[in-house]
């Protein structure tokens, strides 16, 4: 971690524009912060991506666009890195962060940056187009970080393995919930609970359609034991099926079944 840090920070010095994958469902909780405040320890621009806005909230992606836009040195983006022709406007919004580079002798060089499951490979493979993790003689920037041809006079830098040192707790059930920390690490009753809660909270209308089980009052109690007897999911001797109850709801949020929703907004009261 020291390591990847240190390594962070050496080819922050040697980048132009720090391009930030974010889930555009939880861009504060994506960001990974110790990147954040090197980025302005070095004062490098940064084009931040706000991906999966297919499923996150269009109303609350505005917010989030307008918020991060109006930071200097900042610029934001929502896309789907699924659709590569919108992808392909990255190039463009990075060079005019940095409009002096892009010759042969002062390439314009992109370190791309984000936390697991955010779908950096997804959008790597469609800036790129092909597929980054198939690729063998990319240059190494240091033993750990790859380099990649973007354009004529345009790098990408890659840099893998970053972890972030302080998850608060909202956070981590937030990212749990959008699959960015492994299902080894949390509880996904727990984790599927709280989600119930904020989707009842903000999306009441679109969450009970889905799972109208959680009408009833007794439900609030625990919500996951409600979706699982309203979907009949049961175990021996007919208890309810929690754990699979949880699975349930947050494949259904995941996928975007649910609805396109997010859990944060930039006023951080939402
Ligand atoms: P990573 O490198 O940041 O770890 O993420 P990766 O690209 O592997 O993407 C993680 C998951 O997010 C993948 O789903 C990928 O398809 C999905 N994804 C990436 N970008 C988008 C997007 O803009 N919109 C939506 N809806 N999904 C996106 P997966 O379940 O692992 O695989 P798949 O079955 O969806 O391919």
């Amino acid at each position: 971690m020291v390591t990847a840090r240190k390594e962070a920070a050496l080819t922050m010095r040697k980048t132009d524009v720090v391009l930030e994958v974010l889930d555009a469902r939880v861009p504060f909780s994506s960001c990974n912060p110790m990147v954040e405040a090197l980025r302005r320890e070095n004062q490098r621009p940064a084009l931040k991506v706000l991906n999966k806005s297919d499923i996150a909230d269009a109303e609350r992606t505005r917010k989030w666009l307008a918020y991060y836009n109006a930071q200097p040195g900042v610029q934001a983006l929502a896309l789907s890195a699924k659709h590569v022709a919108a992808v392909q406007r990255i190039p463009e919004r990075a060079l005019a962060l940095a409009p002096h580079r892009s010759t042969a002798l002062k390439p314009l060089r992109i370190m791309i940056l984000g936390i697991p499951n955010v779908g950096k490979s997804t959008l790597m493979n469609a800036l790129l187009r092909r597929s980054v993790t198939k690729v063998g003689n990319e240059p190494a920037v240091t033993k750990s970080q790859h380099g990649h041809k973007l354009g004529k006079n345009m790098w990408l830098i890659d840099t893998p393995g970053l972890g972030w040192p302080h998850l608060e707790q909202v956070s981590a059930y937030k990212l749990a919930a959008t699959h960015s920390i492994g299902p080894n690490a949390y509880d996904p009753v727990e984790v599927a609970a709280e989600l119930a809660r904020y989707l009842l909270q903000h999306y009441a209308q679109a969450v009970l359609s889905r799972f109208p089980a959680l009408s009833a009052p007794e439900s609030a109690l625990d919500p996951i034991a409600a979706i699982a007897l309203g979907r009949s999911l049961l175990l021996k001797g007919g208890t309810p099926d929690r754990e699979r109850a949880a699975r349930v709801l947050l494949g259904e949020f995941r996928d975007g079944t649910l609805g396109a929703m997010s859990l944060e907004t930039p006023d951080a009261s939402g």
